[in-house]
């Protein structure tokens, strides 16, 4: 079990970044985070509010989208990662699972999970037994290891993902919107596995979600952002318990459960944004 108190070891900090699309549209304000190792942290967020964009200046991936990390450091293991490209980062251990579960629509889902071991040097037995070991935690993925991976349904492509991500050996997944339109039932299942695979292989996980409620409950530690900017950070089961998260994200409030329409008229008493 993952002990908050036990002054885990930081793999990734951010501190203070700003991000800047096309030269013009400033996205992220000033963000400071921080990783420990062997946790689950989550990102939260609504639409819009730069969680993606947060994952990208991580894996450097926002130079196709003209973007542009302009200020702040971003370090891990206390070493500057802003220079690195995806593949060298991939080599430190840091890989990214992109919104949206792409994966190679016209290989197998096997051979989708063979492509993750593409930077490994470990030799063909060492994968092998990686691949079984993905199976483990994915056995609806060897049931369908046969299939192309553009026939199978949304949940399975979001574990084949995953499951390719695994295939690097990383000490660190950077995963973006894991329950983007599952059924709930789904979304659950895909939690248990990052759960079990953090405990399972002491995998660091920082996970993008605008699914508060499901993030909160298999997360360590939150940050809410909105609109580019930290508006709160804290323990997990501290969120949780937090009125104003009770009752813009969770839906929640003293006099119980609201509609989102009712949460979105209220959304100009917030304290933090007066
Ligand atoms: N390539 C881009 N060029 C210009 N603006 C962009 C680009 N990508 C994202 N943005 C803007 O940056 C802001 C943050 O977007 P981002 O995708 O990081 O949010 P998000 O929190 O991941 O949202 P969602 O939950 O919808 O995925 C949004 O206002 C978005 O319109
Ligand atoms: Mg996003």
């Amino acid at each position: 079990m993952f002990d908050s108190a036990a002054g885990r070891e930081t793999l990734l900090e951010i501190n203070n970044i700003e991000v800047i699309y096309n030269h013009v549209i400033l996205v992220l304000k000033g963000v400071s985070l921080s990783v420990p190792k062997g946790g689950i942290t989550a990102l939260l967020g609504g639409n819009g509010a730069g969680k993606t964009t947060t994952l990208k200046a991580i894996s450097n991936l926002l130079h196709s989208e003209r973007g542009e990390v302009t200020k702040g450091a971003i370090n891990y293991r206390g070493e500057p990662i802003q220079k690195m490209d995806p593949a060298s980062l991939v080599k430190k251990g840091v890989i990214q699972v992109m919104e949206g579960r792409h994966c190679f629509e016209h290989l197998t889902v096997e051979e989708n999970l063979l492509t993750g071991a593409y930077t490994r040097t470990d030799g063909r037995a060492a994968v092998a037994q990686d691949l079984e070991m993905v199976y483990s935690y994915f056995p609806r993925l060897k049931e369908r290891r046969k299939s192309q991976a553009g026939y199978t349904s949304g949940g399975e492509q979001q574990m084949c993902a995953m499951g390719r991500a695994l295939m690097s050996r990383p000490e660190t997944i950077l995963l973006d919107e894991p329950s983007m339109g599952l059924a709930p039932q789904l979304v659950e299942q895909i939690f248990e596995i990052v759960k079990a695979v953090n405990e399972g292989e002491g995998v660091t996980f920082l996970l993008a979600e605008q699914n508060t409620n499901i993030a909160l409950r298999y997360g360590h530690y939150g940050y809410i952002l909105e609109s580019g900017r930290v508006v709160m950070d804290g323990p997990a089961e501290a969120l949780r318990e937090n009125p104003d998260v009770k009752e813009f994200y969770l839906g929640m409030s003293e006099q119980g459960r609201k509609s989102f329409r009712d949460v979105r008229s209220y959304r100009r008493r917030k304290r933090w944004l007066a």
